[in-house]
């Protein structure tokens, strides 16, 4: 296990790249259990939570081959899945205790081997997040649930599973994921209402439709599938994460400075975009890629994907308040970084989380660099105060020890982060690219 040593008080300059999008890629690999041709995917970021889900395809009985070497050593940002020789239908808890993201096994199991097993996922640092939703419209769909030492264990009907007129309560990301590779599948059409319209679920569309697939409404809140016989393999490039670029472009806000983020997905960040130039950063959106690393790749990008020239005084933020909602509003995935952002802004602002019931954890944290904020309720009130300064933090989760790193390089003196894996699950080396851009970072193995 490792930590951060963080000096703070860098400001930030040079060029970066955004990787491919995590909360893409691992729908994307789940959706190849619902072919026996191989899926590509390419533009695949190097995160721990992607060779877990590789561990439980393989675990399954299938093959998949992350991050092949192409020789001298360089490695290719892809991965080779083939289910066709899955034997396993189970998702255990070992696997599933580690990321959430595995109960993603559940639809296309269920679509294409008519039985699975997956252990439940436990409660976890930012709230409950049942998966009640996810069972209710599979059940709609004819399957029937058991709970069993600690696993689901579903069941399609004789014939496969149906389609259905599902309506989600609430919106959902992995569980409108979960459904739409259940439908792909399925007999007759499946119509999901109230659909969760993140960018994720719109790429994940996409390489099923390669695939063979029949959706419409793509990036809208209803979805109307007409169930196919079978799915082909196919190559598919993985959306870039809007959660990172929007990370790097915070990192920014608060060391000061200017960069360039390389391939953003900037029409899936507006939101995000509006609220960090109303909070006083500079923000370009170039689509010439003058810095030429991925120009050719953006371009080639079926998605609006550019560069950001990202500039910011230090010091130069104003008090900005924001509420997370699901796509297209502000996404939950970066409030604690913003809310980082805004414990050296002038004034006072107010940040409501309305997606998780207990998404604060990294405030009791920030308070220890003698950020001043108060939580009431599902708000925090943060007042800007002029400076922090370095201590000893503890990661609880992944956006929260993106959140605590960039407060860290912002505050005077030396902060250590401990529990970075939970940063390793979902970042490509956001140490070593704010190393490049100027951050003062080592990382050292804690015995
Ligand atoms: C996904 C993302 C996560 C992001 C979140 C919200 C992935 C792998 N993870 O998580 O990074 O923070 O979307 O944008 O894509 N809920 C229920 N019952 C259910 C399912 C969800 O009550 O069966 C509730 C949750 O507790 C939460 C809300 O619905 O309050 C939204 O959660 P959901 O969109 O499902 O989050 P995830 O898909 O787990």
């Amino acid at each position: 296990m490792d930590k951060l040593i963080v000096e703070g008080g860098q400001s930030l300059a040079g060029v970066v790249r955004v990787s491919g999008a995590k909360n893409a890629v691992l729908p994307l690999m789940a959706a190849s259990i619902l072919t026996d041709d191989i899926l590509v995917l390419t533009n695949v970021p190097n995160l721990g939570d992607v060779r877990t889900m590789g561990r439980l395809l393989r675990h399954m009985g299938g093959q998949a081959a992350l991050y092949p070497q192409i020789g001298g050593g360089e490695v290719k940002e892809e991965a080779v899945i083939s289910m066709g020789s899955l034997s396993k239908p189970e998702a255990p808890h070992e696997l599933v205790k580690t990321m959430r993201a595995s109960a993603l096994v559940l639809g296309p199991l269920l679509a294409r081997h008519g039985r699975a097993k997956v252990s439940l996922p436990g409660g976890c640092a930012i709230g409950v997040r049942p998966m009640d939703l996810h069972l209710k419209a599979l059940s709609q769909m004819g399957a029937e649930f058991d709970l069993s030492g600690g696993d689901i264990v579903g069941r399609a009907p004789d014939g496969g599973l149906q389609g259905a007129n599902l309506r989600f309560e609430t919106v959902t990301v992995t569980g409108t994921e979960n459904v739409m590779m259940a439908a792909v599948v399925a007999k007759g059409r499946t119509v999901i209402a109230n659909a969760a319209r993140e960018p994720e679920v719109t790429d994940t569309a996409r390489a099923l439709i390669a695939m063979g697939a029949n959706i419409e409404g793509l990036d809208t809140d209803t979805l109307v599938i007409d169930g196919v016989e079978s799915l082909n393999g196919a190559v598919h490039r993985v959306i870039a994460d809007r959660i990172e670029a929007g990370t790097l472009l915070a990192a920014v806000a608060l060391a000061g400075g200017r960069c360039r983020v390389i391939g953003a997905p900037v029409g899936e960040m507006a939101t995000v975009l509006d609220k960090l130039s109303e909070a006083g950063a500079k923000i370009e959106i170039s689509r010439d890629s003058a810095a030429g690393t991925g120009g050719g790749e953006v371009t080639r990008c079926p998605y609006d994907a550019a560069d950001l020239v990202v500039e910011v005084e230090p010091g130069g933020l104003t008090a900005t308040g924001i509420t997370t909602g699901p796509h297209p509003g502000f996404p939950t995935d970066m409030q604690a970084q913003f809310m980082a952002m805004m414990t050296t802004a002038r004034g006072t602002s107010i940040i409501t989380e309305t997606i998780f019931e207990n998404r604060f954890m990294h405030v009791a944290e920030l308070r220890r660099l003698g950020a001043d904020i108060t939580l009431e309720g599902r708000s925090a009130v943060i007042k800007g105060v002029s400076g922090l300064s370095g201590a000893p933090m503890t990661a609880s989760d992944l956006r929260a020890s993106a959140s605590l790193i960039l407060a860290a390089m912002a505050a005077k003196g030396v902060s250590e982060i401990f529990r970075v894996y939970h940063l390793d699950r979902g970042y490509d080396g956001l140490d070593a690219k704010l190393i490049n851009l100027g951050a003062n970072i080592k990382r050292v193995p804690v015995k």
